[in-house]
C-alpha cells in the first residue's frame, strides 16, 4: 500500500517522485512504442494522479522532466503534427544518362534558354528528411517530412543530434533548414551488435535504424543512438540565403551545419555525368549509404521561375544508382487480388540478401512478364519465360518492391512447367477478364470479391482518403474477418460504435489488444471523420483511375456532393453531363468512363449511398488565391510569347488560380495574344472575350 501523501517526508517525496517518473515513462514506452501495455489504464491514471498530488504538496521538488508536464494528448497520440510552412517535396528520378540530358533539355526549354546552365551535383543521402525551424537563431521546431504537408513534431529528438546546432549566429530571423538524418555504417554495426546483446530486434539497414531512432517517443532513446545530419535545402526564410544553390549551401555550412563535401558545380550534362561516376566510385568507401546523385539548377532565381509540379520541383532531379542484384530460387507464384480487381503475380523466393535487406517476395508484374513478352507481344529477356523452380535474378531499386529481372534457363529443373496464369479469381471464383489493350487480368467480382472489398477498405482509411487514426490496414483486416463486429464496406466503419454497444460481453474493450481508452479513441477518431471534404470522399471511394489529383479536380469543379453525384449518375456518353465531365482539364474519357461505371452499377451504388448517408460531406471551393486577379478566370494563350515559354506561362497562370484552356469559347475570360495570333483572336472577337498582349498579362499578374 502506498504511503499517505500527507505523511511523506521531503526525502521520501523526492524518492517517490523519481520512482513515479520512471514507472510512468516505462508505461508510456510499453504502450506507445512497443504497443504492449504493461499496466491497466486505471493504474496508469493512478500513477499520474499520485505524482501530481506529491508535486502539489512539494512544488519545489517538481522535476524538470515531470510526467505532469508531458502534454497528455501529444503523448497519447504519438507525435504532435506539424504543418510545414513550405511543403517538403520529393524528387523526380533519373535512371540513366539519357534521363539526365532530357532533364537538362526540359529545364532549358521551359526557361526558353539555348545556352548552357550550371547545376550543383551532390550525393543523395539514404536517410530520412528533417526540417529544422530556427527563429531568431534558436532551434524551435524539428519535423519529419510526413506526407510533405504535415509531418511529425520530433523537436526533442532532434535536439539530441550532435550535428544539429541549437543556436545560430547571424542567421535570418526565420530559417528552416532541411536535410537528411542518417546513420554511418560503423555506428549502424555497433548499434546492431548492442541489440544482439540485449536480445532486441535488429535493424535491416542504416536507414531503418535512423528512422526508428529519430521517431522515438522517448527522446532519451534517440539520444543514445548515433544519428547524423547533412543540410542540403531550406524551407521558409525571412530573407534569402544567397543567389545560388552552391553559395546558399556554403552559408548553411558557415552557420554550423554539416553539408556534404562532395557537392560541386557542373556546367551541363557531361560534367554532371562525370561527377555521378566519380561519386559512384567512392560510394563504398564513404562510410554511409547514398543511393544516387542529386542535380539542382544553381541559379536560385531560375529555380523560382521553374517552380514545382504537384510534388516535385522542376529544377532538381535524383540520378539513382543502378539497382542491387542477387540470384535465388523461385519457390512459388501466388496471385494477389488488388483494390480494382487486378490479379498480380507475386514471386515467393528462397530468402536472399539484396543490398543488405533480406528479400523473400518480389513482384512479377503480370502474365505477359512471366511469359517473357511485353504488352505489345515483343520478347523480353529474349523471350525466356519464368517458371516455379527457376533460378531467378532479384533486384531492388530504392524503396520499391523487389522485382525479378532475369532467369537462368541453364539451371532450370527438368520438371519445371510453364506457368499458367489463372482466368478465375483465386479469391472469389469470378471470371478474371483481360480487356483488349490492358496488361492486367482483373477479377470481375467487384464488391462480392473479398479481396477487392478488403483492399478497398484499406484504401478508404489510407492517408489521402479518410485517414482514420487507429484504423490502418492491419485493423481493417481484423475487422473484415471479425464475426462479432464485421466491417465489409466503408459504411460499416461508421456503424461500428453503435453495433459494438449492442454486443454485450463481446464488446471491443474486452478484447485482447483493446482497452477502454483505445476503443474510445478509435470511435472518436471515426466520429471525427463523418465530416469529410468532398475530395477526400471521392478519392476514398477507390474508383479505378481516380487518384488524389483527379479527386481534387472533380471536387473543385462540382463543389458539393449533390452536384457531383447528380452529374456522374447521368453521365452517359452524349449526355450534357458527360460533356461537362470530360471538359474538366485533367479528366479524360477513361477516368470519366470508370466513374460513370461505378455510379451506375447497382451494387457499387448501394455501397456508396450507404456510406454517404453516414456522412456530412463538406463542399470544396474552387482553388482561388484571394490576392490573385486571375483566380477562377479561364485564360487562353496564343501567338508567340517573348518573355516566357508557353509551358511557363501556363504553369504560372495555374499557380495563380486561373484555368488555362486550349481554345477560345464563350467561357473564356481572357485571351493573351502575342505576335502571330491567328484564328483565336477572331474567335475572341466573336465571343466578346477581352484580348491583351504579353506585357499586359505580366502587368495584370504583377510580374511586369
Ligand atoms: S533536395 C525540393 N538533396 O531524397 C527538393 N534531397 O527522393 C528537396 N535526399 O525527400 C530535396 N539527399 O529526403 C535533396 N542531397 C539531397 C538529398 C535529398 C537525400 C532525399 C530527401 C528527399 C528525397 C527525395
Amino acid at each position: 500500500m502506498a504511503q499517505d501523501i500527507g505523511q511523506l517526508t521531503e526525502n521520501q517525496a523526492r524518492t517517490e517522485l523519481v520512482r513515479l517518473a520512471e514507472a510512468i515513462a516505462a508505461a508510456n514506452r510499453a504502450y506507445h512504442t512497443l504497443d504492449a501495455p504493461e499496466i491497466s489504464d486505471a493504474d496508469y491514471d493512478a500513477l499520474k494522479q499520485r505524482n501530481a498530488a506529491i508535486e502539489a504538496r512539494f512544488p519545489a521538488m517538481k522535476r524538470s522532466d515531470s510526467p505532469s508536464d508531458q502534454v497528455g494528448a501529444a503523448v497519447a497520440e504519438g507525435f504532435g503534427k506539424v504543418t510545414h510552412a513550405v511543403r517538403m517535396l520529393s524528387l523526380e528520378n533519373a535512371f540513366d544518362d539519357a534521363d539526365v540530358t532530357d532533364f537538362d533539355d526540359r529545364v532549358r526549354k521551359y526557361l526558353g534558354l539555348t545556352s548552357g546552365l550550371t547545376y550543383t551535383a551532390e550525393p543523395k543521402i539514404d536517410g530520412l528528411s528533417l526540417s529544422l525551424r530556427y527563429e531568431s537563431g534558436v532551434l524551435v521546431q524539428a519535423a519529419t517530412r510526413g506526407d510533405g504537408e504535415v509531418g511529425e513534431n520530433v523537436t526533442e529528438n532532434a535536439r539530441t543530434i550532435a550535428d544539429i546546432p541549437q543556436r545560430l549566429t547571424g542567421a535570418p530571423e526565420v530559417l528552416e533548414v532541411r536535410g537528411e538524418v542518417y546513420m554511418s555504417h560503423a555506428d549502424f554495426a555497433a548499434l546492431n551488435a548492442r541489440q544482439v546483446e540485449k536480445a532486441d530486434k535488429l535493424f535491416a539497414n542504416p536507414r531503418n535504424a535512423a528512422a526508428g531512432s529519430l521517431r522515438q517517443l522517448d527522446a532519451s532513446i534517440t539520444a543514445a543512438r548515433p544519428l547524423r545530419f547533412f543540410a542540403y535545402a531550406w524551407g521558409a526564410l525571412s530573407r534569402p540565403l544567397d543567389d545560388t544553390q552552391i553559395e546558399a549551401i556554403q552559408r548553411l555550412n558557415d552557420l554550423g551545419f554539416q553539408t556534404n563535401p562532395l557537392t560541386v558545380l557542373c556546367c551541363g550534362p557531361a560534367e554532371m555525368l562525370a561527377q555521378y561516376r566519380k561519386i559512384e566510385a567512392q560510394r563504398a568507401s564513404l562510410g554511409y549509404d547514398i543511393d544516387g546523385v542529386v542535380y539542382k539548377v544553381n541559379d536560385l532565381g531560375l529555380q523560382t521561375r521553374l517552380g514545382f509540379r504537384s510534388s516535385t520541383p522542376r529544377w532538381a532531379i535524383a540520378h539513382k544508382f543502378p539497382a542491387e542484384l542477387a540470384w535465388t530460387r523461385l519457390e512459388a507464384i501466388d496471385i494477389q487480388v488488388g483494390r480494382t480487381g487486378a490479379l498480380s503475380p507475386v514471386a515467393r523466393l528462397a530468402p536472399v540478401t539484396v543490398g543488405g535487406v533480406v528479400v523473400s517476395n518480389a513482384t512479377l508484374h503480370n502474365e505477359d512478364y512471366i511469359a517473357g513478352r511485353d504488352a505489345k507481344g515483343n520478347p523480353i529477356r529474349e523471350g525466356r519465360d519464368i517458371r516455379v523452380g527457376d533460378w531467378v535474378q532479384v533486384y531492388r531499386a530504392g524503396d520499391v518492391i523487389p522485382k525479378i529481372a532475369d532467369v537462368d534457363i541453364a539451371q532450370r529443373p527438368e520438371t519445371a512447367q510453364p506457368y499458367v496464369f489463372p482466368d478465375i479469381c483465386p479469391e472469389c471464383g469470378s471470371v478474371a477478364h483481360r480487356e483488349e489493350g490492358d496488361a492486367v487480368r482483373r477479377c470481375t467480382g467487384g464488391l462480392i470479391c473479398p479481396a477487392q472489398a478488403m483492399e478497398r477498405l484499406k484504401h478508404f482509411v489510407s492517408r489521402g482518403a479518410f485517414d482514420i487514426e487507429g484504423l490502418g490496414a492491419k485493423q481493417v483486416e481484423l475487422f473484415f474477418k471479425d464475426s462479432d463486429l464485421p466491417v465489409k464496406t466503408p459504411a460499416d466503419i461508421f456503424t461500428l460504435a453503435a453495433r459494438d454497444a449492442a454486443n454485450g460481453l463481446k464488446k471491443l474493450k474486452n478484447r485482447d489488444g483493446f482497452g477502454e481508452t483505445s476503443v474510445k479513441k478509435l470511435f472518436a477518431a471515426i466520429e471525427a471523420k463523418r465530416r469529410i471534404p468532398l475530395d477526400r470522399l471521392i478519392f476514398g471511394l477507390g474508383i479505378r483511375h481516380v487518384g488524389e489529383a483527379a479527386a481534387g479536380l472533380l471536387a473543385r469543379h462540382y463543389s458539393s456532393w449533390a452536384a457531383f453525384e447528380a452529374a456522374i449518375t447521368h453521365a452517359t456518353p452524349d449526355s450534357p453531363e458527360w460533356a461537362e465531365l470530360i471538359s474538366i482539364d485533367g479528366v479524360g474519357t477513361v477516368l470519366a468512363g470508370s466513374l460513370a461505371e461505378a455510379f451506375q452499377n447497382t451494387a457499387e451504388r448501394a455501397a456508396i449511398d450507404a456510406l454517404v448517408a453516414e456522412l456530412q460531406v463538406q463542399p470544396v471551393l474552387a482553388r482561388a488565391p484571394l490576392d490573385s486577379p486571375v483566380a477562377g478566370k479561364t485564360v487562353v494563350f496564343t501567338g508567340t510569347l517573348e518573355k516566357m515559354t508557353r509551358a511557363e506561362a501556363k504553369a504560372r497562370a495555374e499557380a495563380l488560380g486561373a484555368k488555362v484552356a486550349g481554345s477560345v469559347s464563350a467561357k473564356t475570360d481572357l485571351l493573351v495574344a502575342g505576335p502571330g495570333a491567328g484564328s483565336k483572336a477572331k474567335d475572341a472577337e466573336k465571343h466578346g472575350v477581352s484580348v491583351i498582349d504579353e506585357d499586359g498579362w505580366l502587368a495584370l499578374i504583377g510580374q511586369a
